[in-house]
């Protein structure tokens, strides 16, 4: 950061002796000063941290700054080196593109972001919901990637395809420095607030925990058991069937219009929002339009959302996932084409299936 000097050879040192060039020099400092500080973004602290005690506050924000560094020169928690290039050119792209929506500090709180359902994601809570991880894990820096690539269908999160693959890159690392400041902070204040101090050492445990979470992540991908089989009607006939048998319309509706139009409500997320079940016959996956992408979302889940993962739901029976992924795929081309649902319609089963998937459910109620 530049000082200001007084110029002129600084031979007066009292406002005395300045003379008119060292008045204007002066006073274009103060301006500049000015600018620059209103220039200057901050990162604001979680309501977690401002209800410590002032000291503690002050230690944790002293921790982040020492880690996670500022806006203007952010750093990246866990990285072996710093890459401050890098980070930097994606603190700029974020300011640009970003950061409207997602807010200074990563809180989902910017500008934009009241007037947004679903919100813009809260980073600091290190909890994504498109990942290619089991349930609970964190996600991959390939999984943000391609979220901020593609976008989020059928949401005001846009798709970035058209940045150059530096910048696409460069801004996953920052949104990666966001997400782990944030994490950084909530245990950090979980800490201070128990322990009533902070020092060097509970950081290094806080960090090393956020590290070893995102490490599990990279070794567990999920990876279909079986290769797809082709889509034919009589997997989507399967697939409706499943959605019976596994009482999937309990939150997505008979119609699997979900919670906004069938008054469904299942509950918030995790970011305190209320949650409603996706409209699987929107067309607009939010997801992911590819069958792997509906499989994923299946399988695992969606963090942070009350859409639980059935990756263990179906032991004896590996294709069952592809068929249910097969069967929304259907429904969300059906409305795409212009297919009406009457009201309240069972899901577009195709005939019989409908009483196929009742005895199933039967059977599996009585098996239970
Ligand atoms: C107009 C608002 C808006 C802008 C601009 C925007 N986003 Fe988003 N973003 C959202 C919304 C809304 C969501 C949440 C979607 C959801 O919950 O399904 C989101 C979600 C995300 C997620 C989380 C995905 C997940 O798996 O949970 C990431 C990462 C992300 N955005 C990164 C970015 C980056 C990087 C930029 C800039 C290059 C950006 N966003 C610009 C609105 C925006
Ligand atoms: C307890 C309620 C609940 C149950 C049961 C449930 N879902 Fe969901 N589902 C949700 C919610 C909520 C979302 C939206 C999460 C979000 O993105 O915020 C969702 C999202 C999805 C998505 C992602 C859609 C997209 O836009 O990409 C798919 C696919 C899906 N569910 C399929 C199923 C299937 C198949 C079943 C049954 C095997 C099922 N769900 C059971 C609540 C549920």
């Amino acid at each position: 950061m530049w000082k200001c000097h007084a110029g002129a050879g600084s031979r007066a040192l009292s406002p005395a002796h300045w003379g008119f060039r060292g008045w204007v020099v002066a006073v274009a400092c103060v301006a500049l000063a000015g600018c620059q500080r209103a220039a200057e973004p901050q990162f604001v602290s979680s309501d977690l941290v401002e209800q410590l005690e002032p000291e503690l506050q002050e230690q944790v924000r002293e921790q982040l700054h020492k880690y996670a560094g500022t806006p203007n020169n952010p750093k990246l928690i866990g990285a072996d080196e710093q890459d401050e290039q890098m980070l930097k050119r994606g603190a700029a792209v974020y300011r640009e593109h970003c950061q409207q929506c997602h807010g200074v500090s990563g809180d989902g709180n910017g500008l934009a972001a009241q007037y947004l359902t679903p919100r813009p994601r809260d980073y600091r809570m290190g909890v994504f919901k498109f990942t290619s991880t089991p349930y609970g894990y964190k996600p991959r820096r390939e999984d943000l990637m391609r979220t901020i690539e593609r976008g989020v269908t059928g949401t005001s999160m846009p798709s970035f395809a058209r940045l150059p693959k530096k910048d696409l890159e460069a801004v996953t690392d920052y949104v990666l420095a966001l997400t782990h400041r944030g994490e950084l902070e909530r245990l950090l204040a979980a800490t201070a607030d128990a322990e009533g101090e902070l020092d060097e050492e509970m950081t290094q445990d806080a960090i090393d925990t956020i590290e070893s979470q995102w490490q599990q992540a990279r070794q567990n991908v999920v990876e279909p058991e079986t290769k797809m089989p082709p889509i034919t009607p009589e997997s989507v006939a399967a697939g409706a069937a499943l959605f019976q048998k596994r009482e999937c319309f309990k939150c997505h509706g008979h119609d699997g219009r979900g919670g906004l139009a069938g008054g469904i409500e299942v509950g918030n997320d995790v970011w305190g929002n209320k949650d409603p079940a996706a409209d699987l016959t929107s067309g607009m996956l939010h997801g992911g339009q590819l069958p792997l992408d509906v499989y994923r979302r299946i399988a695992s889940g969606i963090n942070g959302t009350p859409m639980p993962a059935f990756r263990d739901a179906f032991p004896d029976d590996p294709d069952a996932i592809w068929q249910l992924a097969h069967f929304v795929l259907s429904l969300a081309e059906k409305r795409r084409l212009g297919v009406q649902f009457p009201p309240g319609a069972a899901a577009a089963a195709p005939e019989g299936g409908e009483a196929e998937a009742e005895s199933q459910q039967e059977s599996a109620e009585a098996k239970s």
